[in-house]
């Protein structure tokens, strides 16, 4: 049983991490924000309803959030733990998913904070690139695919998304600031908060997760 969340401001690398985290622990990686871009891509309704905000970088609103999330956390793949990439991201969500483990007496084991300075955020936001088939991500300059354009796990194509934007990135930066930084100490009071230093490769991020949550 393992239960992680991984928290941190936009571009972090969460999402980067979480696909070798999930390998490596045999849990589910559940993005609320993964969820939101399949519902708009799909069309739905809850898609055009999370779509206004997310394009201009703000919140979804928490009420919506949370009903996604915990509906997604009691499916069958979940019940020998997961692992939340941008979920929960307001101090009532935290709250309240609170409750929710509390009714099935459950814990989060812990939450990992990837730490990075503003301006890396934005270098690595505005070079992302993401597969419209299977979500890999890729950055222009730091991890480039073998052929430009071009997923190398499963050939599909690359695109940008449309909150990574110059004119996007600050206002979702200063929304991290405000909203969601406060739940650093949340679960630092707590005692369940571990910060880890995301500056570093890829491969040094990922070995400081794993001394973290142990082999
Ligand atoms: P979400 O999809 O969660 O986006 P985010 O939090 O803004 O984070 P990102 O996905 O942009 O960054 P990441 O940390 O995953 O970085 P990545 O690994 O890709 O949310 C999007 C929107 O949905 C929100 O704005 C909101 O509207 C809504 N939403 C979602 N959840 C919500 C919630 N709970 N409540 C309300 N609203 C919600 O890496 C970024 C780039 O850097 C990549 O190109 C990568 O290749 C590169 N990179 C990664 N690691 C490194 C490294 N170590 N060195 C160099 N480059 C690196
Ligand atoms: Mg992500
Ligand atoms: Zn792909």
């Amino acid at each position: 049983m393992l239960r992680l969340i991984l928290l941190g401001p936009p571009g972090a690398g969460k999402g980067t991490q979480a696909t070798r985290i999930v390998e490596k622990y045999s849990i589910p990686h559940i993005s609320t924000g993964d969820i939101f871009r399949k519902n708009i891509k799909e069309g739905t309704e809850l898609g055009r309803r999370a779509q206004e905000y997310m394009n201009k970088g703000e919140l979804v609103p928490d009420d919506l959030v949370i009903e996604i999330a915990e509906a997604r956390l009691l499916e069958e793949d979940c019940k020998n733990g997961y692992l939340l990439d941008g979920f929960p991201r307001t101090v009532y969500q935290a709250e309240k998913f609170d409750e929710f483990l509390q009714e099935k007496a459950a814990k989060i084991d812990k939450v990992i904070d990837i730490e990075v300075a503003a301006e890396e955020l934005k270098k690595r936001i505005i070079g992302r690139r993401v597969c419209r088939s299977c979500g890999a991500s890729y950055h222009v300059d730091n991890m480039p695919p073998k052929k430009e354009g071009v997923c190398d796990v499963c050939g599909g194509e690359l695109y940008q998304r449309h909150d990574d934007t110059a004119e996007t990135v600050d206002n979702r930066i200063s929304v991290y600031n405000e909203q969601t930084k406060p739940l650093t100490d949340y679960y630092e009071k707590t005692g369940r908060l571990a910060r880890v230093d995301g500056a570093g490769d890829t491969d040094a991020v990922f070995a400081a997760i794993v001394s973290i949550i142990g082999e």
